[in-house]
């Protein structure tokens, strides 16, 4: 089973501006919410390249048949890559994953989200069109997606995301998530079923240490 890794050096900044063109032209035509995110990303590669040096889109690598099975993380019911969406088209995390900044789960998004641009994006290649009709399947039959949770903390501790966005800044999620955007499957980078893991950190940046903060 070959697990190389092709890294997809192709995908030209141009390429992926006149993929972004032809996407912008569908929202145009069509009005959808996913794809007018997908136009505004298009914007701000834009700018940044004739403005200074900024992290741009991440071409996603190209994985071969046979590649996906030895990936790290839990496999999904839906091949979703995270590589793909916030890696390569630079939609925003919180896009999804609406109510990180304001409540204690960070959110999943729902099929609708993921329709607002599968509607009409229906995958280039065989592999990433078959997955894309599993998508639309569960779409038309109503039934939502069961993602197998990767991060998962025990009953009798509390974790609230909004806390640390608001203290950390909206990109504080690489510092415990790892780099996502360049993930094809999500994996744990750190073992959050740790209590020392978070009692460093906040030993680190003077937080509480109170038992009752974090457990029931
Ligand atoms: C803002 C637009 C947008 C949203 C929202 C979106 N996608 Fe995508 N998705 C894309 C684009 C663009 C591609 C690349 C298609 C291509 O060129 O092959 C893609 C690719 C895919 C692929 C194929 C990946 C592969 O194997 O190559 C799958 C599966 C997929 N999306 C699932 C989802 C799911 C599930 C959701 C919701 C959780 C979602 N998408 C939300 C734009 C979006
Ligand atoms: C287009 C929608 C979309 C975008 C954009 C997106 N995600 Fe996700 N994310 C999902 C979906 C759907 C899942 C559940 C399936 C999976 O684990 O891949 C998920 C799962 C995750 C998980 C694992 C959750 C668990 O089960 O523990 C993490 C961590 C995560 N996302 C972080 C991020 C970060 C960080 C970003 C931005 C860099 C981001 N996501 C951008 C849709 C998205
Ligand atoms: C301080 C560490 C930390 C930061 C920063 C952080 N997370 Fe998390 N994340 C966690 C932990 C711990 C869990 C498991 C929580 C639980 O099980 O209650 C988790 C779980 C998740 C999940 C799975 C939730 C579910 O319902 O399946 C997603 C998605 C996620 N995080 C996304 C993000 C995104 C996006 C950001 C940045 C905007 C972010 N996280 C920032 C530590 C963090
Ligand atoms: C990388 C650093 C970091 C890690 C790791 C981390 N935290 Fe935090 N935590 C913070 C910061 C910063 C705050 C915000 C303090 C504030 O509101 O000023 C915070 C706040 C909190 C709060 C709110 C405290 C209050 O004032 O009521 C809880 C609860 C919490 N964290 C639980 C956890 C748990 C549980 C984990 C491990 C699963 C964890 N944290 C891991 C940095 C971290
Ligand atoms: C910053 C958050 C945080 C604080 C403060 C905290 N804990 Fe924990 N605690 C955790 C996390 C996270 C776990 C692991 C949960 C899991 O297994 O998913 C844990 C696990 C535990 C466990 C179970 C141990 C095991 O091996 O499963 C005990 C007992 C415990 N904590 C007691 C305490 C006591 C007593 C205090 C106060 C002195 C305290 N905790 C303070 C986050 C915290």
């Amino acid at each position: 089973m070959s697990r190389e890794i092709i890294h997809n050096a192709d995908i030209s900044t141009a390429g992926a501006d006149s993929i972004m063109r032809k996407y912008v032209l569908l929202a145009a035509g069509m009005g959808l919410a996913g794809i007018a995110a997908l136009a505004v990303a298009g914007r701000t590669s834009d700018a940044q390249q004739s403005g200074p040096a900024v992290a741009d889109s991440i071409a996603a690598t190209v994985l071969a048949a046979g590649d996906t099975a030895g990936l790290p993380g839990l496999r999904q019911p839906i091949f979703f890559r995270h590589d793909i969406h916030a890696g390569q088209y630079k939609i925003e995390c919180q896009y999804c994953h609406y109510s990180v900044a304001v409540s204690s789960e960070p959110g999943i998004p729902t099929l609708e989200t993921c329709m607002g641009c599968h509607t009409a994006v229906s995958g280039t290649d065989s592999a990433s069109r078959a997955e894309i009709r599993l998508l639309r399947t569960a779409w038309s039959e109503k039934k939502p997606i069961e993602w197998n949770r990767v991060h998962f903390l025990a009953r009798h501790v509390h974790f609230p995301h909004a806390n640390h966005i608001k203290a950390m800044g909206p990109n504080a999620c690489a510092t415990c998530h790892g780099d996502v955007a360049r993930m094809p499957q999500v994996y744990k980078v750190n073992n959050v079923n740790n209590m020392g893991w978070c009692i460093s950190c906040h030993i680190e940046r003077k937080v509480t240490r109170d038992c009752t903060a974090c457990h029931y």
